[in-house]
């Protein structure tokens, strides 16, 4: 077993917080595990918890929309993990401790995987793995790097669903990325 199926081993065993008592299944993350791009989304919702795969549901499909315009798939080059690996009941909010207590994994599969890009889909992904004080609003679409790795945010494909004239705005955004994995990455996309 190498590295990263051991880590998913055990994550699938995790008891760090209490929704290892509510979950259907833990969700690791899925796609390409040396991909260069790493999509975070928040946590699982209910088809997530009930198949053990991110981003299946109405938002997942239009994740995958929005990644094939910019040739990005989990089948060919990116990963895309959650914050927190399993469901919060009634898909409320995850609170800190259950945020705390499940960040190690994500920590270890970015040392894992050491992407160049990380996608963050949404204002909740951001504001941990960007910075603190992110606005979603003003600062989706802009390059920021920490750790040696570059980080944007993107709205999240559920709130697109909600409120689709963001979706412009998206599209843009996602050409900035494309631009950049073109600069930066060195698989062929
Ligand atoms: N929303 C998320 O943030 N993650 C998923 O896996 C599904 C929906």
């Amino acid at each position: 077993m190498d590295q990263w199926e051991a880590l998913k081993a055990e994550c699938l065993q995790c008891r760090k917080c209490a929704l290892a008592d509510t979950r259907t299944n833990v969700v690791f993350g899925e796609g390409v595990k040396d991909a260069e791009v790493l999509c975070i989304g928040e946590g699982p919702g209910e088809q997530e918890d009930l198949t053990g795969r991110p981003f299946v549901g109405r938002a997942g499909k239009l994740l995958d929309d929005m990644l094939e315009i910019i040739d990005l798939s989990r089948e060919k080059n990116v990963y895309i993990g959650n914050m927190v690996k399993c469901r919060p009941p009634q898909n409320r909010d995850p609170l800190n401790i259950e945020q705390e207590a499940c960040e190690g994994w994500l920590t270890a599969q970015i040392e894992l995987m050491k992407p160049k890009i990380i996608i963050c889909l949404g204002r909740i992904a951001a504001m941990k793995y960007i910075k603190e004080d992110f606005k979603i609003t003003k600062e989706h679409g802009q390059w920021f790097e920490k750790d040696g790795i570059l980080r944007i945010a993107l709205f999240h494909p559920a709130a697109l669903l909600r409120d689709p004239r963001r979706k412009p705005e998206t599209f843009e955004d996602l050409k900035t990325i494309q631009a950049k994995i073109r600069e930066v990455c060195t698989h062929t996309y």
